[in-house]
């Protein structure tokens, strides 16, 4: 069985966010989505709209997804990677390059990002800055 894991905080879902989901579990059997906590969210200057609680409910309905795990912190992906015996780490190609370093413990696959659409954009449009 080929195991995929991918990380972000997906906040306001949108279908940027479940076409990546859809390709990274095509790639393999199984996709693990790491989701940012909201205390890690803070360490990255982020805020979710909605509760890790709630963005992680909505992961688990996708049926894309497997299993969702919390990310807490920059240097788990490495143990994760091992300790979920990972195949493949996927992140949207806003991260090229950044994660190159895995390749040494699985494959590494950058997406291109869904074009026009981003929960930073959702927010500013609706609050009227864009
Ligand atoms: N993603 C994507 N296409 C988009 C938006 C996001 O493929 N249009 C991917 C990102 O590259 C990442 C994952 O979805 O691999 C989760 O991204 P996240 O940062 O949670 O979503 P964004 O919409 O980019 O949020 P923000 O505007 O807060 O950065």
């Amino acid at each position: 069985m080929k195991k995929v894991i991918t990380y972000g905080t997906f906040d306001l879902l949108h279908y940027g966010h479940i076409l990546l989901l859809q390709r990274a579990r095509e790639l393999g059997d199984h996709l693990t989505v790491a989701l940012s906590t909201d205390g890690f969210n803070h360490i990255k200057g982020k805020h979710a709209y909605f509760s890790y609680e709630k963005r992680k409910m909505m992961l688990e309905a996708i049926k894309y997804v497997d299993t969702v795990i919390p990310e807490r912190n920059w240097e788990q992906k490495q143990h994760d990677i091992v300790d979920y015996d990972i195949d493949i780490f996927v992140m949207g190609d806003d991260w090229r390059g950044k994660f190159d370093e895995l390749s040494a413990h699985c494959e590494v696959i950058y997406l291109e990002r869904t074009p026009d659409i981003s929960t930073t954009s959702i927010k500013d449009n609706l609050s009227g800055t864009s």
